[in-house]
């Protein structure tokens, strides 16, 4: 491989950055690639080679080691758009190269609109910028020297890094161990979930029971899960090869569209995992999304997310963080839990109710500023009064974000709409009734 190449190339990314700058201000349209090629003496300079030949001016190069493939690297160029004719050289590309997919992150029409997912398909294009591939474990993970659950995790990743929308989740036939596994768990977390998780949750779990196959003795499966959420609340699952950045997570939500893991943690360690695994996932999160008010909220948080600043999209996620994973509400002067993160923990699950932590009330404008621990127990907890109202200040907070524009979310077509036009108002004012928040807030930013 051309290593050398590569290497002066990252060197001068300074330069390459300025350059990009320069041609972004002058309105060029550019689109990113990601393609992978085998590694042997020369392939990179062929290839390069096409990029010439084919008047395809490159702009950009950045290389890695191929996450899937253990004798290929990765490239993501940035190169001008020239239409039809870069159409033709993608497919003169995809005959010497082992995968190329397109990455555009074109911009927008208008200058203050940033690129985000509008349609739901949109999410292929990112669905593979995973921040770690499913294997890739650090080294005091439990399964870090386990090469077995290692070449099983990988399976895993492969099954998602494959994945694009549309397409049925691929059935899993888990093994003994894996199941043992599960029954560990499901075991000891239903014993505790009628007297500590949220009454929603615990009028949601037997109909997973009844309809999904949730059993001791059986995983259920992530496409039949997904439909009967299809069918509650119009949420989905969507199989995920690693961790996804806290934007690109929160956008999936946009769209009612939920990352989900589909491997299990380490055998050895039942009642521990350094991350989520199909336990917390099937457990923790997929009841409350099969309820209405639970659905919406969430979705609030990824239309929140969509073209915010980064230090928006910190503060969102961390709003996640205490609600989705870690929240807590008050029912019957009781508190209960109903963050996935608690219920699919056995030992925080109790700790949170406990009279051990602080446990102050849900405001996004300073929840999404709070510090918090990842590897143990929370020292601080939020509660909502109910989801309706967590929702409400979800939107409140949203329109408080420097963005000057109002997105909408339009489930006939699975898109999102820039409230931009009066037209758009009109449609909306006319057509969709429950959405006053949004209107009022997209009214006040149209001119
Ligand atoms: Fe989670």
């Amino acid at each position: 491989m051309d290593r050398e190449f590569v290497k002066k190339r990252k060197m001068s990314n300074n330069d390459d950055a300025c350059y990009l700058k320069e041609k972004l201000d002058n309105g060029i349209p550019q689109i990113s690639l990601m393609f992978s090629l085998t590694e042997e003496v020369g392939t990179l300079a062929r290839t390069l080679k096409l990029f010439e030949e084919n008047n395809v001016n490159l702009l950009h190069i950045e290389s890695r080691p191929s996450k899937s493939t253990g004798n290929e690297y990765e490239f993501l160029v940035t190169c001008e758009d020239t239409g039809d004719q870069l159409g033709m050289f993608i497919e003169k590309l995809k005959l010497k190269a082992a995968t190329v997919h397109t990455l555009s992150r074109e911009p927008s029409s208008s200058d203050t609109i940033p690129w985000f997912p509008r349609r739901i398909r949109d999410l292929d294009r990112f669905a593979n910028q995973i921040l770690s591939y499913g294997h890739e474990l650090n080294s005091d993970h439990p399964g870090f020297t386990d090469k077995v659950y290692r070449a099983r995790r990988k399976e895993f990743a492969d099954i998602a890094f494959n994945y694009k929308h549309g397409q049925p989740i691929p059935h899993v036939t888990y093994t003994d161990a894996e199941i043992d596994t599960w029954k560990t768990i499901f075991t000891k977390l239903t014993e505790l979930h009628p007297k500590h998780a949220c009454s929603q949750y615990n009028r949601i779990f037997p109909l997973l029971v009844q309809n999904c196959g949730y059993n001791a003795d059986n995983i259920p499966q992530l496409q039949e899960v997904s439909d009967f959420l299809k069918d509650c609340t119009g949420f989905t699952l969507r199989p995920v090869a690693g961790l996804l950045s806290s934007r690109d997570f929160l956008a999936g939500l946009a769209f009612r569209v939920f990352h989900s893991t589909q491997y299990i943690r380490h055998g050895s360690t039942p009642m521990y995992t350094p991350e989520p695994d199909i336990c917390h996932e099937l457990i923790g999160h997929v009841p409350l999304f099969a309820d209405p008010a639970f659905a919406q909220f969430s979705q609030e948080i990824g239309l929140a997310s969509l073209g915010s600043p980064d230090e928006y999209v910190e503060k969102l996620a961390t709003c996640y963080w205490f609600t989705v994973e870690f929240g807590l509400c008050r029912q019957n002067k009781e508190l209960k839990a109903y963050g996935a993160g608690l219920l699919s923990s056995f030992g925080e699950l109790q700790y949170c109710v406990s009279d051990k932590p602080k446990v102050l009330p849900f405001e996004p404008s300073k929840t999404g500023e709070q510090k918090y621990p990842i590897t143990e127990y929370q020292p601080i907890y939020f509660e909502s009064d109910s989801f309706e109202q967590a929702m409400e200040q979800m939107k409140s907070f949203a329109a408080s974000i420097p963005r000057p524009f109002t997105v909408y979310y339009n489930p006939y077509t699975q898109t999102v709409e820039v409230l931009d036009k009066k037209h758009k108002l009109k449609d909306l004012a006319t057509n969709i009734k429950g959405e006053l928040i949004t209107l009022i807030d997209a009214i006040s930013k149209v001119k």
